[in-house]
């Protein structure tokens, strides 16, 4: 019988060097793939504990005539004994009898040999101008790179939230990992340069938000309130891609935050209701309306108040951004805006029940009809007010262009 030749972890620490293992990795690749070695089923069993697995890998080399396996484990309760939770040993069979024949404490080779894993498949899949690479793990290599990632880039990074962070029960009804996403935000925000909320759910609570709210739905502004951490809203459901791309890059370039409105909303985005710009708003002002799906005025594209439209409650640049580089966007598939994007209209007001018009102003593509202040209505503004109340609608009261003062 052969003996048995113990490699320990220092003898592997200084034999082995990253272009080896790079070499080996590639070549054990091509090997497989040619049918010349060869990867058994994982087998995978537990420790006497919870949080204790261990999994064995085996495989032949019919080339270099190796037979053996790898045994990876996972203790989770050696973050206690100051030790590291993953483990890995190798043993190498005598192809001839079938002994043990090699037996390696493998545990730094196998991080070696991951890195070695990641770097053929960068070397044979990245395109060879790229001049960024990312390369994310899964499960506690996920884990880690995130919480070496922000720790190597604090104060230089934007923490973008999705969702709303349940806060009841402490948290446990979203974890992430294990962790309460609560838990998760109070950790990351105040390392990061500037939070995006996106969405409707993570701006101002949205659908898991709407009562009688199990799990305790929170915006992420309010867990966030008096921690003096910038927080930008791009609420919507869907929001554009287009207004959270647009805010990332205003901030990239100067460095600064865009002017946000009193919800935190980029004003460039949200500075002008959707009802303002709208393609069927001369059919509003004309008093044209569609009164049911289907009906004449609707198959003729007249304006969708009567059918529920919240575009004059809702703060959003869809009737002029639009979704998807097709140019689409809810009303001009003949659906009324359900105000996804606005607080207390959007999973809130009945879907198809009647807009409070809050602020009508006049189109932007219009030469400003705005009054100073004090000096009364203009006659388009009188006719406005005057449309909206011929369609059956709440009264607009004659504060027009309201918003058009806010605006910076
Ligand atoms: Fe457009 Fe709706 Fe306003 Fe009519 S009510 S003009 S459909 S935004
Ligand atoms: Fe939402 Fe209305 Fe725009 S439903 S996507 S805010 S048109």
């Amino acid at each position: 019988m052969s003996q048995l030749a113990i490699i320990s972890e220092s003898t592997v620490r200084k034999i082995v060097t990253r272009q080896l293992a790079f070499d080996a990795v590639r070549s054990a690749f091509e090997a497989v793939a040619d049918d010349r070695a060869q990867v058994f089923d994982v087998v995978i069993g537990t420790g006497l504990n919870n949080g204790e697995a261990f999994a064995i890998k085996s495989g032949i080399d019919r080339e270099n005539e190796m037979v053996g396996f790898k045994c990876g484990t996972y203790w989770a309760g050696n973050d206690d004994k100051d030790l590291p939770a993953h483990g890995s040993t190798i043993l190498l069979l005598d192809p001839e009898t079938g002994f043990p024949k090699v037996l390696v404490n493998a545990s730094y080779l196998n991080g070696y040999r991951t890195a070695a894993a990641n770097a053929v498949a960068v070397s044979c899949l990245a395109r060879s101008d790229a001049t960024v690479l990312g390369v994310i793990g899964a499960g506690h290599q996920a884990e880690e790179f995130r919480a070496k990632s922000i720790e190597e880039n604090k104060g230089k990074f934007v923490l973008v939230c999705e969702g709303s962070i349940p806060v009841k029960d402490g948290g446990v009804y979203c974890k992430i990992a294990g962790k309460p996403v609560l838990d998760i935000l109070k950790e990351t925000a105040p390392k990061a340069a500037a939070v995006i909320a996106i969405g409707s759910c993570a701006t101002w609570g949205g659908v898991p938000s709407a009562g009688p709210n199990p799990t305790g739905a929170t915006p992420v502004y309010k867990i966030l309130e008096g921690t003096g951490i910038p927080v930008i809203n791009i609420p919507g459901c869907p929001p554009n891609g287009y207004n959270f791309l647009s805010t990332v890059l205003y901030y990239v370039t100067f460095n600064k935050l865009p002017d946000l409105d009193e919800k935190l909303r980029p004003k460039f985005a949200y500075g002008r209701l959707i009802h303002e710009n709208c393609e069927r708003r001369p059919h509003f002002d004309a008093g044209r309306f569609a009164e049911q799906f289907g009906d004449e005025g609707h198959l003729k594209g007249y304006c969708l108040y009567k059918l529920g439209c919240k575009g004059p409650e809702t703060f959003n640049n869809c009737s002029t951004l639009r979704f998807n580089d097709v140019g689409t966007w809810p009303v001009n598939t003949g659906h009324p805006c359900f105000g996804c994007s606005e607080e207390g209209v959007g999973f809130t007001a009945p879907l198809h029940s009647p807009a409070r018009p809050l602020y009508i102003t006049p189109p932007t593509q219009f030469t400003s009809a705005t009054p100073e202040k004090g000096k009364g209505a203009s006659a388009l503004a009188a006719a406005v007010a005057g449309a909206a109340a011929g369609a059956g609608a709440v009264a607009v009261g004659m504060n027009l262009g309201k918003k058009d003062n806010e605006e910076s």
